[in-house]
């Protein structure tokens, strides 16, 4: 705001920052994740990205996210007690997600059935109040699987599974993903429930990306949690953003080979499409997930086939990062490139790959809504701009305008 100090006269409006897409403005002071784009370096809290996947489950990384430090072992448990309670959904829930039509996208039943959970906890709006927003917080990372299955399953046709509390979250969000709705119980492989809660722990958090500072935008205006997190799924939904996995997955499948990669690549350096899963705003460099991903590929087809896929996109990978365009770019495979090879590989269809970024991405959300609710230098977020519409004007005289 000092800038506006700098005036070339007393009616001048002062110096004003443009800066479109926010590429060089930091709107808070965060002490959550730390991104050294030119490095590769992800830490969530101080911890290297690398250390937590694989050493800590996705709920641990979640406390983490959210309290600032690793759980001791009494904060774990009751973090366990209280996510693991709060996993069902009201059946008013199940009865609006009914109403989804058969071919609905599961991320807009999500983006959707997060906001009418708005209606179903009035006390929400209570955002000052610290045990209020604590109870939201454990609402919202405990039903979003539950919302997510839920999504999957109506969109192909299936009754809705509840949850089973005696699984850990990841398992119980496969369990009712896929239990036959005939058998009581289902215990999915403890590879694949292992390799998707580290992905869990790759997605939690990225700093102020597009669907997280939504949720800070909409959060301050002290709109309540849910509201702030649909939107912030709204935005994830987008194909730069959260739905790159899914767009991947499908340019790979229209590649079909690796023969046909140069043709891409031609058609990628000509303008005519973008290289989906390359690229990063912030990463000017190999992102650290993209790399802890393409290393678990090997474990979970060990359990699933392997998929074809995988071979395309490595080709891809070698022929673009050995070519000028990309070098001089700085472009890179992100955390989507290899994330939807190996959610296809555990039988995730496409529609659900954007909804598996939403789960633990909540955490993040959740994280940034809290320390930016305890943050005194925050207000209402409210960007300026440069206007460059027509200067004043004026309507007809109203009886000319009869005549
Ligand atoms: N394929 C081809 N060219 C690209 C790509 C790409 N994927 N990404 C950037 N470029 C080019 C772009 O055309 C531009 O070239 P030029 O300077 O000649 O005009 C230059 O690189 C800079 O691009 P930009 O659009 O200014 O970069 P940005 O920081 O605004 O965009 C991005 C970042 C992620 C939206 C973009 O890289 C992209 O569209 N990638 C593909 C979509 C994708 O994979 N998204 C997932 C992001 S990671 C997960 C997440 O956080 O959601």
């Amino acid at each position: 705001m000092d800038l506006r100090q700098v005036k070339t006269s007393e009616a001048d409006f002062g110096l004003l920052s443009y800066d479109p897409s926010f590429q060089n403005t930091a709107p808070c002071r965060s002490a959550i994740t730390y991104i050294d784009g030119d490095a590769g370096v992800l830490r969530y809290r101080g911890y290297p990205i690398e250390e937590l996947a694989g050493r800590k489950s996705y709920l641990e990384v979640s406390y983490l996210l959210i309290y600032g430090h690793l759980p001791r072992p009494n904060e774990l448990a009751e973090w366990l007690h209280n996510i693991t309670y709060h996993t069902m959904v009201h059946e008013n829930v199940k009865k609006f997600m009914d109403g989804f039509h058969h071919d609905a996208h599961p991320m807009g039943m999500v983006v959707s059935t997060l906001a009418a959970l708005s209606t179903f906890y009035p006390e929400a709006k209570q955002v000052h109040d610290e045990g209020s927003r604590e109870r939201q917080i454990h609402r919202l990372v405990a039903k979003i699987p539950t919302i997510a299955a839920f999504s999957y399953r109506h969109s192909v046709g299936m009754s809705y599974i509840y949850p089973d509390n005696d699984l850990s979250y990841t398992a119980n969000f496969l369990a009712m993903m896929y239990r036959p709705s005939w058998t009581a119980h289902y215990t999915p492989n403890p590879v694949l429930t292992q390799a998707l809660d580290t992905l869990f722990v790759l997605h939690a958090d990225h700093e102020q990306n597009c669907s997280t500072s939504t949720m800070r935008m909409v959060g301050s205006s002290l709109a309540d949690p849910y509201v702030s997190a649909a939107a912030a799924a709204a935005a994830l939904y987008g194909p730069l953003h959260g739905g790159a996995n899914e767009q991947v997955v499908r340019m790979l499948q229209e590649v079909g080979s690796k023969d046909k990669v140069p043709a891409l690549i031609r058609q990628v350096k000509s303008g005519k499409r973008r290289l989906m899963g390359f690229g990063h705003r912030v990463y000017k460099n190999y992102d650290p997930r993209a790399r802890i991903i393409k290393e678990a590929a090997d474990s979970v087809f060990a359990v699933t086939a392997r998929n074809r896929l995988i071979d395309i996109a490595l080709a891809l990978e070698r022929t673009a990062l050995s070519d000028d365009y990309f070098i001089k770019r700085r472009l890179y495979p992100n955390v989507d490139f290899y994330s939807g090879i190996i959610y296809q590989a555990m039988g995730f269809p496409m529609d659900i790959f954007p909804v598996l970024f939403a789960i633990p991405r909540m955490s993040g959300w959740l994280a940034h809504w809290q320390e930016m609710m305890m943050d005194e230098e925050q207000k209402i977020a409210r960007p300026r701009q440069v206007y460059i519409g027509p200067g004043e004007r004026h309507l007809p005289e109203p009886t000319a305008e009869k005549s």
